[in-house]
């Protein structure tokens, strides 16, 4: 008699597994998370995605995407990167060049942000490309192989919504002018009858909007709950790694900006990038956080218009607040920040206010809270700033976050201004980082941030010392600093 299914726990935070039930996660330390779950027998998954797919790989074919051969480094060809660009710029720029055959990307963001509308762009570009049979998985991409005509993709996309109806789908898609016959639209939230479609119409990429939504009927616990999140991702990712269909996951994130369900989704995709920001804003910025296929850290930047996503290859001054004649207020300053492969001129804003004493705040938004503080201590004891008794702000202006230690200098200037209340002279720009002793220190890519400042109209930058090296700026005046209190002079 064969034995029954063992019951195991999984916490929904952060995706382990317990033998037992316990308060508290012993991993993540989250109360409250763990929920039954069974788990699948070893091989149901691969047996259950076979016998239902009847274009599923063959045997032999099956054998040379599980690697059946070690390769030693100089075998491994490098020659044809096996992406697909999807026509938009800015999305391709976050993925790395283009999307990977055989990948599973997530796309999170808040409810309402745009990730539907910019994903149906997206799917409508992707159905106009050419695609390649013969490269397919990235595992396969060391033994090129022309798949006989029941492995091969179409060039068709399918979009798989399961929150709105396929007529929703149709009216956005004629509000955003689209309307590619390659593109399929599927409303449903069963992932058999789901895998079922993509093994019928063979897509060359699947997007699932949302993945919260879909549920497989076989699974005890119901729709929504981590057990069936996961096995749906895993089902999904599996069949992408074995079919070299590309899959794009919709994700919704909670206000505390996790997503909405275990992290554990995270560390199945190869991708994952972010909507930022607040949906209050025209402009919507999309950060990679994660990508086995390219650099992390590159950010795409989109508008939303009447018509979709437009793409914004050149933000110049989009992250600069624009004042009138009077000039800035006090606590604004300017300074670079590097994201990915490209400089953002940004605007960092400081406030300060006396405090109910003993009970001074300090909020941020944009820069992190203990870099804030760091900085605050070192004003304090470097430069006697008495700020113990404020309340001090700081913010990045326009729903940009930054991570770039090269606005300390920025940072600490702004708080400084906002303090003795008294403006820099307009259009003021620093970089540096700084250090515990209040000295400056040099910063990567001084000269890109300095060209990027320059052609945006800067005139005059804080620099740390770096003797001179920089070439001709266009006029620039350039002031090198060692110390904090050099920059403060400025004041
Ligand atoms: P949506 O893509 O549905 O968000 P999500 O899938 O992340 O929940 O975006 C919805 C918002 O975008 C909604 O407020 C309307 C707005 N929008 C535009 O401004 N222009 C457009 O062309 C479209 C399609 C939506
Ligand atoms: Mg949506």
């Amino acid at each position: 008699m064969p034995k029954p299914p063992r019951v195991q726990f999984l916490c929904n935070h952060c995706g382990s597994i317990h033998p037992k039930w316990l308060g508290k996660c012993p991993d993540c330390g989250t109360w409250d998370s763990l929920e039954q779950f069974q788990a699948p027998a070893p091989d149901a998954r691969k047996t259950a995605l076979r016998g239902a797919a009847p274009g599923s790989p063959d045997d032999a074919t099956a054998d040379l995407i599980h690697g059946g051969q070690a390769l030693s480094l100089p075998e491994i060809r490098l020659d044809d990167s096996p992406r697909t660009p999807t026509g938009i710029g800015e999305f391709d720029r976050i993925l790395g060049g283009g999307i990977v055959p055989g990948s599973a990307v997530l796309v999170g963001g808040e409810p309402g942000i745009g990730k539907s509308t910019l994903l149906l762009q997206v799917a409508d570009e992707l159905s106009r490309r050419p695609i390649d049979n013969k490269l397919k998985t990235p595992l396969q991409a060391d033994h090129p192989v022309t798949l006989s005509p029941a492995h091969r993709v179409n060039r068709t996309v399918l979009y798989v919504t399961s929150e709105e109806s396929a007529r929703q789908t149709k009216l956005r898609a004629a509000r955003l002018g689209i309307g590619s016959a390659s593109l399929l639209i599927l409303a449903e939230t069963n992932v058999e009858r789901i895998i079922g479609q993509i093994n019928k119409h063979r897509p060359s990429v699947v997007v699932i909007d949302s993945i919260q939504m879909i549920y497989k009927p076989d699974l005890p616990a119901p729709p929504g709950s981590v057990t069936q999140l996961r096995d749906c991702c895993m089902d999904l990712v599996y069949l992408a790694k074995t079919s070299g269909i590309a899959v794009i996951f919709v994700g919704h994130v909670t206000k505390a900006g996790t997503l909405a369900g275990p992290k554990i989704i995270e560390h199945i995709v190869d991708t994952v990038v972010y909507f930022e920001g607040d949906r209050f804003h025209t402009h919507r910025i999309v950060r990679c956080v994660k990508n086995r296929f390219g650099s992390t850290h590159e950010v795409g930047l989109f508008e939303m218009t009447g018509q979709g996503l437009r793409e914004l290859p050149d933000p110049g001054n989009l992250f600069v607040e624009q004042y009138g004649p009077q000039g800035p207020p006090t606590g604004s300053v300017l300074t670079a920040a590097i994201q990915g492969s490209r400089v953002l001129l940004i605007e960092v804003q400081a406030l300060t206010a006396s405090s109910v004493i003993g009970a001074a705040k300090r909020k941020v938004s944009g820069v992190s809270a203990d870099r804030v503080g760091m900085i605050i201590a070192v004003l304090e004891k470097r430069a006697e700033l008495r700020l113990a008794a404020d309340d001090v702000f700081v913010n990045v202006a326009r729903g940009v976050k930054v991570v770039d230690p090269a606005i300390d200098l920025a940072i600490a200037m702004a708080i400084a201004s906002a303090h003795i209340n008294r403006p820099l002279p307009p259009g003021t720009f620093a970089v540096g980082e700084l250090g515990l002793g209040g000295e400056i220190r040099s910063v990567p890519q001084l000269e890109l941030r300095l060209r990027e400042a320059a052609r945006l109209g800067v005139t005059h930058a804080i620099i740390p010392h770096i003797g001179g090296n920089i070439p001709h700026l266009g006029g620039m005046a350039l002031h090198e600093i060692r110390r904090l209190s050099q920059a403060l002079a400025e004041l």
